[in-house]
């Protein structure tokens, strides 16, 4: 064993953990939903992806055992050799026609999806320009890619259309961000976005992991929202948060890219297909939401009260819609501190601060389900205005 790779890695963690910025893991016992247990106590739980509550939902899993019953555990193989059964390729024409497009491909995560996205399209004759708070997925993805990199401001369409005015001699330009920014709750200006694209003859990738099955009439997410489910080229998304919270993700858009991608694509080609489980319940999951909308009013019935609440009491909470709900405190080690306190409250939420989020923006970031009922709303709103006066917040 070699014995200077160990040092190394325990030096660095030594460095991690004197920065205060060791996560630690807590052990949930329970399925995930509205409250968890946690070493035996249960607390109510405000941040999970679990937008809709499907994660812990007993249909859900009924559909996935009768799936395990019938397509086995696994394939123990890729996509074009012999690991695609007749539920992938299902689950790819429902997701198609439900986001309104051609064509989809499944990976084993939007992870995988956002590796695929760039490289398998884009060369060193072509470029990319991208949001620079985008998700490390997306950040990652474009990194594998040769073609060049534009980082624009943060949701600035006027620097936007700078880089568009800077790439005009390239082959092919990608404007790429995610529908929905993850620390911040804030919503990309698609519309703007793809009014910029059409005006220089970009084309459009939206990654939509924190919105595709809620935002919208019909739930098919930010670019729903925004008019321009037809007008996007390609929509990652995740069946990670609210399409069922297990594993997951597809790029959906036109039947030439869908198809490159499964020719090219090397996080298809050289590694294992979705589990036939998760591939039948994700079909699943997109009836039960088209046959639920109860679900998604809930959840913005919810966000919006905490949301008003919350600003009524005094706090900062930044404006946007969404059920991500950070609420602003400043000082990373107070976000520390005032997380820990509100679990003694029995409310289980996490304090994010530097380097996930710029210094001095600490925050405690809060995210709302449909699941949640009226008293586990108050009872959170009651240990934030507690709190919030013990550290000086309101
Ligand atoms: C915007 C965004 N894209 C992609 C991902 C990755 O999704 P998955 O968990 O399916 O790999 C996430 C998950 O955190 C995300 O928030």
């Amino acid at each position: 064993m070699n014995q200077l790779v160990n040092t190394i890695a325990q030096q660095t963690l030594a460095e991690i953990e004197q920065a205060g910025l060791t996560k630690r893991q807590r052990p949930i016992s329970s399925r995930q939903g509205p409250s968890v247990t946690v070493a035996g106590t249960d607390y109510l739980n405000f941040c999970a992806n679990n937008y809709l509550g499907l994660s812990g939902r007993q249909e859900l899993v009924d559909v996935a055992k009768q799936a395990l019953e019938q397509y086995g555990f696994g394939l123990s193989s890729v996509r074009f050799i012999c690991g695609t059964q007749t539920v992938h390729q299902a689950l790819e024409a429902k997701l198609a026609a439900w986001f309104h497009k051609e064509a989809a491909i499944t990976f084993s995560s939007c992870w995988d999806a956002n590796e695929a996205a760039f490289a398998t399209v884009l060369t060193d004759q072509d470029a990319i320009i991208t949001d620079e708070l985008n998700h490390a997925s997306l950040i990652d993805g474009i990194r594998l890619c040769k073609a060049e990199r534009h980082i624009f401001k943060h949701m600035d369409m006027a620097d936007l259309e700078q880089h568009l005015k800077d790439t005009q001699s390239k082959r092919l330009r990608c404007v790429v961000t995610d529908g929905v920014f993850s620390m911040d709750g804030d919503v990309a200006p698609l519309q703007a976005i793809c009014d910029l694209a059409d005006k220089y003859n970009a084309y459009v990738v939206v990654d939509d992991s924190h919105a595709s099955g809620f935002m919208g009439a019909t739930g098919r997410g930010a670019v729903e929202q925004a008019g321009v489910l037809e007008r996007v080229d390609l929509i990652t998304t995740t069946f990670g948060k609210a399409l069922g919270g297990s594993n997951g993700g597809a790029i959906i858009g036109s039947k030439p890219l869908i198809d490159l991608y499964h020719q090219r694509a090397r996080t298809t080609l050289f590694t294992n297909s979705l589990s036939p489980m998760i591939a039948a319940t994700t079909m699943f999951v997109l009836d039960f939401i088209d046959q639920h909308p109860e679900l998604r009013e809930q959840l913005w019935k919810n966000t919006n009260y905490f949301r008003e609440h919350m600003t009524a009491a005094g706090f900062t909470v930044p404006a946007s819609v969404h059920p991500i709900v950070p609420v602003m405190i400043g000082e990373g080690k107070i976000a520390s501190d005032m997380a820990k306190d509100m679990l003694a409250e029995g409310i289980y939420v996490v304090g994010f601060s530097f380097p996930v989020v710029p210094m001095g923006k600490a925050r405690i970031r809060v995210q709302m389900s449909a699941l949640h009922n009226q008293e586990q709303l108050d009872t959170l709103l009651a240990a934030f205005k507690k709190l919030g006066k013990k550290y000086k917040l309101i």
